[in-house]
C-alpha cells in the first residue's frame, strides 16, 4: 500500500489569507512534511451558490504543494453542507427522535439517506474528482468526515427503516415472533405500523426493535460511504479512497463501513493526562489495535494530536515535551503508514479556535513545531517500515452488535462493553504481547489465544468458530454476559452461557449484578496465585458482576471470597479438545487479569515479559518478505524507564520510542 511512511498535516487554506499560503508550504517542506489533507469542510468555498463553482483557489494551493513535491489528499466536503443548501432544501436536515429538524449552523446535520442531499453531494463530488483526476500529486479522497451511524428520524428514514425491516423479516408474523411482540400488545398487524423508535423513552421500547434501528442506522452510513466510494472510483479508479473514523457515541459497524474502502483512517487524540485511567494504561494502543484489525491491514491516522485540545469544553493540558513525537510513533508501531496532524495552524475563528494545531494563533513556530520537525526526521529515517505488517498470536474479538445491545440495556452500574475488552487487551499488553482486535466473524485459525469477552448477542457461526478453535488447540477466553441473547436481542431460555456452556464446561447457576462495590476474590489455582503474589501485594478483588458458576467439566481457578456465594466458582478452566477454555464470570482487578494472562500465555507456549514496567509497550511489524522485523519499545509514561529486553538493559525517555531492527 505504501512505499514510504507518510507524515503530514491537515491544512485549511480557506481559513487563511492567501498571502500566507506560500510561506506555509515552504515551512511544511522545511519541516519534512510529505502529505497534506485539504478541503474537508470547504463546500461553501467550492460552491458558493447552487451550481456556481469556485475551484480556482484550491487549484492554486494544490499547485503550490505540487511544486514542493508534497502529496495532496483531498476530502469530499460533504460533512458541512453550505447554509444556502439548508435554506433551499430543508428536507435534507436530520430529524431528532421527536421528529423535529435539528437546528443547523454547526456542522453535519444532514441525513445521509436523503435523496436530495445525495444528489447535491454527488454534484460537488463529481466536480471535484473530475477536476483533479489527472493531477498526479492528488492521490486520493477522504469521504466526508467522522461519519456516525445515521440516527436520523426524518420521513425518509422512517420509510427506509420500514423497507429494511420488511426485507429482513418478510411477514409481520415473523417480525412479531422475532421481536416477541406479544409483550405489551406490541404486535404489528401491518408493516405500516413499523416506525423508528421515536420519543425520549428509549428504555421502555422493545430492545429487539431498538437494536434493529441501530443496525439500520449503521447500514445507512455504510451505504452512504459506498455511494461516495463508487462515485469517486467511477471517475478516478486509481484514487485511494478512505474515510476517517473515531470512537464516537453512535459508532457504525466499522467492518461494514470500511468493507469497500482501500484502507482505514482514524482520528487519534490520545488522552493527555497520564495515566488516563490507571485501569486502562494501554487504552491508546487499544484504539490503534482496533483500527488495524478492521481490515487486518495497515491504516492511516488522518488527524493526530498537535496541541492543547478544547473549545466546547475547557482546554486539556498542552502535550508535554515528547508526546507529539511519541504518540505519532506509537501509531506507526501499531500499524499506521501515515500520520497527519490536526492541524497545521490553530484556527483564529470558529468553534475550534482552542483546539490547537502545531503552530499557535500567533503564527510563530514554537516548541511543538520543533518537536514536529524532529518527528518528520524520525519518519524519514524509518521510512522503509511502510507496508510492513503486524503479526500477532492473540485475537480479541469485537462486535458492534454487543456494543449496541449493551448500551441499550446497561447490565449493571459501571460495567460497559469496551471496559471488558480493554481489560483483556491491557492484560496481554502489560506482559509485552501484541493483540489483534478483530471482528468476531474473522477466521481464527492463526491465533493461539482468542479472547472473546461478553458475547452478549448470540451468533451461531461465531460460536461454531470458537468451538473449532478450542478443538484445534487454541486458548479461548469467554466472560460473563455471554450467550445471553438470541440474534433478535431476546433473552434465551437456557442456562447461561447457553450455546457456550459445553465449551466452558460450566453453567451459570445464578448471577448477581453487583454494581460498583468490591468483593474479595480468592484465587485458588496455584500457578495463578503464585504469579499474582510474586508481583503484587494487595488482595485480588472483583466487582460489577458475579456469575455463580457450577462446574460441569471445568475446574475452578478462583472463587468468591464473600457474600452469600462465598466459595462459589468465579473463574474456571476447561479442557476442550486440544484447547483450554477460560471463563471469567466476574470483572476483576487489573493485577488479576495480568497474572491470569501470564498463566494463559504460559500454557499456550508464548514467551511473555514477566516484569515489564507499566506503560511500556512492545509491538512488532514484519517486512512483507519475512526477512526482518522491527520491534518497537515505547514508553507511554511521564518518566524515564529502565527495562530489560533482548538480553540487555535499556533506558527509555518519557514518551520515547526505541526501534530495534532484527534480521530474521
Ligand atoms: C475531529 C474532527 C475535526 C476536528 C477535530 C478537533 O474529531 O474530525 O474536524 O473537529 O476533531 O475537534
Amino acid at each position: 500500500m505504501a512505499d514510504k511512511l507518510k507524515i503530514g498535516v491537515d491544512y485549511y487554506p480557506e481559513h487563511w489569507d492567501k498571502s500566507l499560503w506560500k510561506n506555509d508550504v515552504r515551512l511544511m517542506k522545511e519541516a519534512g512534511v510529505n502529505i497534506v489533507r485539504m478541503a474537508e469542510f470547504a463546500w461553501s468555498r467550492l460552491e458558493p451558490s447552487e451550481g456556481v463553482y469556485s475551484f480556482g483557489w484550491l487549484d492554486e494551493v494544490i499547485s503550490l504543494f505540487e511544486e514542493a513535491g508534497i502529496e495532496v489528499f483531498l476530502c469530499t466536503p460533504t460533512s458541512t453542507p453550505p447554509q444556502w443548501l439548508f435554506e433551499k432544501y430543508p428536507e435534507v436536515i436530520q430529524s431528532d427522535r421527536n421528529k423535529n429538524r435539528i437546528p443547523t449552523g454547526i456542522r453535519g446535520h444532514r441525513c445521509l439517506n436523503s435523496p436530495v442531499y445525495r444528489k447535491l453531494a454527488e454534484k460537488i463530488i463529481i466536480k471535484m474528482v473530475e477536476r483533479y483526476k489527472d493531477k498526479k500529486c492528488v492521490t486520493g479522497y477522504q469521504i466526508d468526515n467522522e461519519l456516525e451511524a445515521n440516527h436520523c428520524f426524518c420521513p425518509v428514514c422512517e420509510e427506509k427503516f420500514r423497507k429494511w425491516v420488511i426485507s429482513k423479516y418478510g411477514t409481520t408474523d415473523k417480525l412479531n415472533k422475532a421481536y416477541g411482540n406479544n409483550v405489551w400488545s406490541g404486535e404489528f398487524s401491518s408493516f405500516s405500523q413499523v416506525k423508528p423508535p421515536y420519543g425520549g423513552h428509549q428504555q421502555w421500547l422493545n430492545p429487539s426493535h431498538t437494536l434493529d434501528f441501530c443496525r439500520f442506522a449503521s447500514d445507512s452510513t455504510a451505504d452512504y460511504v459506498e455511494f461516495q466510494y463508487n462515485l469517486v472510483k467511477s471517475i478516478d479508479k486509481n484514487a485511494l479512497v478512505t474515510t476517517n473514523c473515531w470512537l464516537c457515541e453512535n459508532m457504525p459497524d466499522f467492518y461494514k463501513l470500511f468493507q469497500k474502502l482501500d484502507f482505514v483512517s482514524y482520528d487519534n487524540y490520545p488522552a493527555l493526562k497520564l495515566p488516563e485511567d490507571k485501569e486502562t494504561l494501554y487504552s491508546h494502543s487499544f484504539h490503534l489495535d482496533l483500527m488495524r484489525g478492521i481490515k487486518k491491514k495497515n491504516f492511516w491516522i488522518m488527524e493526530q494530536l498537535s496541541g492543547a485540545t478544547g473549545g466546547w469544553a475547557p482546554m486539556a493540558q498542552t502535550p508535554r515535551p515528547g508526546m507529539l513525537r511519541g504518540y505519532a510513533m506509537q501509531a506507526v508501531a501499531h500499524g499506521a503508514d501515515a500520520v497527519l496532524h490536526f492541524r497545521w495552524r490553530s484556527a483564529i475563528s470558529g468553534a475550534e479556535m482552542f483546539w490547537h494545531g502545531i503552530i499557535d494563533h500567533s503564527n510563530v513556530p514554537g516548541r511543538r513545531f520543533e518537536e514536529f520537525k524532529q518527528l518528520c526526521a524520525d519518519i524519514a529515517k524509518y521510512s522503509s517500515i511502510a507496508g510492513s505488517q503486524a503479526k500477532n498470536s492473540i485475537a480479541l474479538l469485537y462486535s458492534s452488535e454487543h456494543e449496541y445491545a449493551l448500551k441499550l440495556q446497561p447490565q449493571t452500574e459501571g460495567m460497559y462493553y469496551f471496559g471488558q475488552l480493554k481489560s483483556l487487551h491491557d492484560a496481554f499488553s502489560s506482559i509485552g504481547l501484541g493483540v489483534d482486535i478483530i471482528s468476531e466473524k474473522e477466521d481464527l485459525s492463526a491465533y493461539k489465544i482468542i479472547a472473546a469477552p461478553t458475547l452478549f448477542i448470540t451468533n451461531h457461526e461465531v460460536a461454531e468458530s470458537l468451538y473449532k478453535a478450542a478443538r484445534n488447540g487454541a486458548a479461548v477466553i469467554i466472560t460473563n454476559r455471554t450467550g445471553v441473547k438470541d440474534e433478535y436481542n431476546k433473552c434465551v431460555m437456557q442456562q447461561l452461557p447457553s450455546v457456550y456452556s459445553e465449551l466452558a464446561g460450566i453453567h451459570v447457576a445464578e448471577y448477581d449484578p453487583a454494581g460498583s462495590g468490591k468483593l474479595k476474590l480468592d484465587i485458588i489455582n496455584k500457578e495463578w496465585k503464585q504469579r499474582y503474589n510474586k508481583q503484587y501485594n494487595p488482595s485480588p478483588y472483583c466487582t460489577q458482576w458475579c456469575d455463580l458458576l457450577e462446574c460441569i467439566s471445568a475446574a475452578p481457578l478462583a472463587v468468591y471470597g464473600g457474600e452469600f456465594y462465598k466459595g462459589i466458582a468465579a473463574v474456571t478452566h476447561n479442557k476442550y479438545g486440544k484447547g483450554n477454555v477460560y471463563y471469567i464470570g466476574t470483572v476483576m482487578d487489573r493485577q488479576s487479569y495480568i497474572s491470569l494472562a501470564k498463566v494463559i500465555a504460559g500454557e499456550a507456549g508464548m514467551q511473555y515479559i514477566d516484569k515489564l514496567p507499566p506503560g511500556i509497550e512492545i509491538t512488532q511489524r514484519y517486512s512483507t518478505d519475512g526477512s526482518k522485523k522491527w520491534q518497537f519499545i515505547f514508553n507511554n509514561t511521564t518518566s524515564r524507564k529502565e527495562i530489560f529486553i533482548n538480553g540487555k538493559n535499556m533506558e527509555i525517555e518519557a514518551f520515547g520510542m526505541e526501534i530495534v531492527e532484527i534480521e530474521m
